[in-house]
């Protein structure tokens, strides 16, 4: 039953101001038109160190905006040892991603650590593909692609719990 849920998702990606706030914004809304908003803890977070303390990335902002998702109170974080123990699912937007997270796994670690993309329902693509160095369309494949996988996760948790 979904009011008997207490989990926590940390979307990760290389910068956190790109692919990982994109889904931390579009997850969080998702959970909040399901009711869920006080049962599941949505956080984002980049492997590098790069962008600490910024906004996401304009071009983030603007394209997650025109669906209706407001990113700019976001800020960008590194992923720390902590999380591992503060999230039940930890998911990586690319490959290159979830081998940084494995590297720095701790041994007693037991929850859910994979490719976000694993919960897209009938997609080809294993990674999110980086958007940072592409044009405007990269960010509207990221948006589809995180919308997708979002739906699919709150399935598996809701279902989980039920
Ligand atoms: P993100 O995109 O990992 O989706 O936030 C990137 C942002 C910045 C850089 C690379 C990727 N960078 O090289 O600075």
């Amino acid at each position: 039953m979904s009011e008997h849920i207490r989990t926590s998702v940390l979307f990760v990606c290389l910068g956190n101001i790109c692919r990982s706030p994109t889904a931390e914004g579009v997850f969080t809304a998702l959970v909040e038109r399901h009711g869920l908003a006080g049962s599941i803890l949505v956080d984002s977070c980049g492997t590098g160190d790069w962008h600490i303390g910024r906004a996401p990335d304009s071009r983030a902002t603007a394209a997650a905006a025109k669906r209706g998702y407001d990113l700019r109170h976001l800020r960008a974080r590194q992923v720390n040892i902590d999380d591992f123990d503060r999230y039940h699912y930890i998911l990586a937007m690319d490959e290159s991603n979830l081998r940084d997270l494995q590297a720095l796994r701790p041994h007693h670690h037991k929850g859910h650590l994979g490719l976000f993309l694993e919960f897209a329902p009938n997609g080809d693509l294993v990674d999110v593909p980086d958007p940072y160095y592409r044009g405007d369309e990269g960010f509207v494949q990221v948006l589809d692609l995180i919308e997708s996988a979002s739906a699919g996760l709150l399935q598996r948790i809701v279902g989980e719990h039920s």
